[in-house]
């Protein structure tokens, strides 16, 4: 008990010193952004619905306050590359496209802050964006400023065309330039992407919200596969870095859009879920199938990825490939021990695959009762009715799809 003790004040003690105590994202961040679906699309006589605008971000936080988005919790609506003009203003400032942003970002936070969200912007860490836009490697303390006067709450600090050494402490010099506006701006750092597993990941923790990890996500199965199977394969050092404050970043959701399955998203869904990543969704919520958005709004899902614990799941079986997937949940005074236990197919043989659940593996042994809650519905688990530890469940995989299990020994 005393060792415990003591141990629980050495790891408080870690935790108040060592991680960005700026009070944000106490669980994984929530929200939408728009590289995924929307790209650096800036032709507005084109595409005047679609392209990187204010009436774009105005349309989509209409929907993301209106159809129960924000009820859930997607809170953030984060402005990706391409928005700004091509050179700064005299005075050196980042300036928006005057075209596709006639009333400027200022305007816009207003905006988006009178509907209950909050903006965020991207700015690159190296002289140029991605996109090609000014990056902010010589007026970091500027830019930090800038957007706090904006009103900006989320800053996505991208990595192109920066040197690789120093890149943590010119990450840690941002971050404290954020901090000295006085304004809370949640901050999602590039350089671990960019560094990989070489990246001084302490670093991240002490001075990001949240970071990405790894390489971009784009519109097919595939790209959710390899993330997937990069976080599995690197999970014992990485999960070690993840808790409330600071998250790793596998990144978007890309339900709704053109490359997944209804039965795909599921398993993005899940696989998210359990790693208590970040849910930032990447899609036109003017025009998504309403099958898609009910998975984006499943409220025992975001409930697992955003329990406050913040423990990022495992990988704790692949076999057949059939994978199992376990995160830890607080306990509640109805029940002491609490899991997720996502099953995931990778099998593409048109088989509805049965996979026994032995539920005495999962708990302690003092645990003899469960309730089960089936995220998705699509098994025949009874909510009302009770488990007993001795019971194989058999649960039904769809190929590359997924059930996501609420277990609570009761
Ligand atoms: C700045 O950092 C200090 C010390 O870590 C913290 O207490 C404060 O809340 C931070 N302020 C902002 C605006 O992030
Ligand atoms: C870009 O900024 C320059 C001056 O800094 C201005 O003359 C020009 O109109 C701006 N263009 C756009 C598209 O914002
Ligand atoms: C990471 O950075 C910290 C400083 O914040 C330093 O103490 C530590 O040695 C670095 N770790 C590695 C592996 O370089
Ligand atoms: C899971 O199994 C697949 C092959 O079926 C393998 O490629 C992958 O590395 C395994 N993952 C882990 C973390 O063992
Ligand atoms: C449950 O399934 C496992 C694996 O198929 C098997 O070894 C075990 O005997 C089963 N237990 C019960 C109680 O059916």
């Amino acid at each position: 008990m005393k060792k415990f003790t003591i141990l629980s004040i050495f790891l408080l003690g870690l935790h108040v010193s060592y991680s960005l105590d700026n009070g944000l994202a106490l669980t994984p961040p929530m929200g939408w952004l728009s590289w995924q679906r929307f790209r650096c699309l800036t032709d507005c006589q084109k595409f005047p619905d679609e392209c990187i605008s204010e009436q774009l971000f105005k349309r989509i936080a209409d929907r993301i306050a209106k159809d129960g988005y924000l009820e859930a919790g997607y809170q953030y609506i984060i402005i990706d590359d391409c928005w700004s003009n091509m050179s700064r203003s005299s005075d050196n400032r980042l300036q928006a496209d005057s075209n596709r942003f006639p009333n400027g970002i200022k305007d816009l936070a207003d905006y988006v802050h009178n509907l209950g969200l909050k903006l965020g912007i991207y700015g690159d860490y190296g002289t140029e964006t991605c996109g090609g836009y000014p990056g902010s490697i010589n007026y970091l303390e500027l830019d930090a400023q800038t957007f706090s006067e904006w009103g900006v709450d989320y800053l996505k600090l991208d990595g192109c065309y920066a040197a690789l050494h120093g890149m943590e402490e010119g990450y840690a010099k941002m971050s404290q330039f954020l901090n000295a506006t006085g304004r809370p701006i949640m901050f999602s750092c590039s350089f671990p992407a960019y560094k990989g597993l070489e990246a001084n990941y302490s670093m991240a923790v002490q001075h990001c919200n949240l970071w990405r990890n790894y390489g971009d996500i784009d519109d097919q199965w595939d790209d959710v596969k390899d993330i997937a199977g990069w976080f599995s394969d690197n999970q014992d050092f990485l999960r070690k870095f993840a808790g409330p404050g600071h998250w790793n970043d596998p990144d978007m959701l890309i339900i709704g859009n053109f490359g997944l399955s209804l039965e795909q998203s599921k398993s993005q869904m899940t696989i998210w879920s359990i790693l208590a990543a970040p849910l930032i969704m990447s899609v036109d919520l003017d025009t998504i199938r309403p099958e898609f958005r009910n998975i984006l709004l499943n409220k025992h899902a975001i409930r697992i990825n955003q329990d406050p614990l913040g423990i990022q799941g495992e990988l704790v079986s692949n076999t057949s490939s059939i994978q199992v997937w376990k995160k830890p949940l607080q306990s509640t005074k109805e029940s002491r021990q609490r899991i997720a236990l996502g099953i995931v197919s990778f099998r593409c043989d048109g088989y509805y695959y049965p996979q026994d659940i032995l539920l005495a593996e999962f708990f302690n042994e003092d645990c003899n009762t469960f309730s089960i809650i089936d995220v998705f519905g699509d098994n025949n688990l009874a909510a009302e009715r009770l488990y007993e530890k001795s019971e194989n469940l058999t649960v039904r995989v769809p190929p590359t799809g997924a059930v996501l299990l609420l277990i609570s020994a009761v």
